[in-house]
């Protein structure tokens, strides 16, 4: 039988989009997540897998979870994630990301649950020396979220030299798209992801998007992300989670696709997509956004034999759009304009 897995942050982006995917794979789900950013309809409406409201932060709740169900593995999305907000409030963040992981993590050992898939990001590398950025990159996160990434990735290694608790750490870049079917997709409030952002001033939720920083040094002036389909991010755990039931040692992956666009390139590409116009307002720079971020996936491929099947960035922004459409459909363009551009959570 498949082995049974504790999803925290499973309501959330992409931890749902990861259940979908490990229930189409046979694996038995029970999901941990708090609604702080999560939505219940889509657990209850599209996952249908056991969920557990409540905190990573609650000990006697995940002693009472590992002993209830049988687990196997963790995959651990559960985080704060707006990086503005960690520069105005880091107690928030340093609390919930690395105290709330620090309670799962022990829980975890009182357990002898030691497999543990973890959300890291791209923005522990700062700003780049080299792109694409490899895993070896000097870590010098710019911003209280990602230097709490970078903290529990240095937990990890802690955990695995003190109790042998194994884990596969990703780093995203800019996670993107939704489930092909439309039954899941990105659903943030606030929202401070680019394709959402453009996508939201397409269906008139917003009268026009902001890009910060129209002179870099990059051929359009403008900031170049690389997007990666949620999907395949999915996927990635899944084989990262296989990696580590098949006594994989402690590992960390990038997870990108080794191409980078522009602010202005998604913007154009979802104009064609959407069939919308879209209105622009430049911006000057915001402080700590690098020109470019992009990794590849190749040490995944080799290791995991991860093999991404949505690299396309019209595949990715036309899988928004449907689920964005369906989800929350036009509306009048009385909003303010979208608050962000470029920046890496
Ligand atoms: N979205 C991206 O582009 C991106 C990029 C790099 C890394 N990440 C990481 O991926 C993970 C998932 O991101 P996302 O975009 O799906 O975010 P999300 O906000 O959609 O999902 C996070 C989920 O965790 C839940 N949660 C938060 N704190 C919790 C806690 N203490 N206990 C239980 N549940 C809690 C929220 O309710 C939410 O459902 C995060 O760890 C994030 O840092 C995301």
């Amino acid at each position: 039988m498949k082995p049974t897995v504790l999803v925290t942050g499973g309501a959330g982006y992409i931890g749902s989009h990861a259940v979908l995917s490990l229930k189409q794979q046979g694996y038995q789900v029970v999901i941990l997540d708090n609604l702080s950013g999560g939505h219940k309809d889509l657990v209850e409406t599209v996952l249908d897998v056991e969920f557990v409201v409540g905190d990573t932060s609650d000990r006697p709740l995940l002693d009472k979870l590992f002993q209830t169900y049988k687990i196997d593995a963790v995959m651990h999305f559960a985080a704060y994630i707006a990086v503005g907000e960690s520069v105005e409030q880091p107690g928030k963040y340093y609390d919930n990301n690395v105290g709330g992981t620090l309670t799962l993590l022990e829980a975890m050992v009182a357990a002898g649950v030691k497999k543990l898939v973890f959300s890291s990001t791209c923005a522990i590398y700062g700003p780049p020396d080299e792109v694409p950025i490899p895993e070896n990159h000097p870590k010098r996160p710019i911003s209280p979220y990602a230097r709490s990434k970078w903290m529990v990735e240095q937990i990890l290694e802690d955990f695995d030299r003190a109790y042998g608790l194994k884990s596969v750490r990703f780093r995203y870049f800019n996670a993107a798209g939704a489930d092909p079917e439309g039954r899941l997709g990105e659903d943030h409030y606030p929202e401070t992801h680019l394709i959402p952002l453009i996508i939201q001033a397409a269906l008139g939720h917003r009268d026009s998007i902001y890009i910060f920083g129209t002179d870099y040094d990059t051929p359009d002036g403008t900031c170049i992300r690389d997007y990666i389909h949620i999907l395949d991010i999915a996927q990635a755990h899944i084989l990262g989670l296989e990696y580590l039931m098949q006594g994989g040692d402690s590992d960390a992956f990038n997870l990108g696709n080794g191409q980078g666009f522009s602010v202005r390139e998604v913007i154009e590409l979802a104009k064609t997509v959407t069939a919308q116009e879209i209105e622009v307002i430049e911006k000057p720079r915001r402080a700590g956004d690098p020109p470019t971020l992009v990794g590849t996936g190749d040490r995944a491929k080799q290791v995991l034999g991860w093999k991404p099947e949505y690299a396309d960035l019209e595949q990715i922004l036309a899988h928004a759009w449907a689920w964005h459409q369906k989800r929350h459909g036009r509306k009048n363009a009385d909003a303010t304009p979208a608050a962000l551009a470029s920046s890496a959570s």
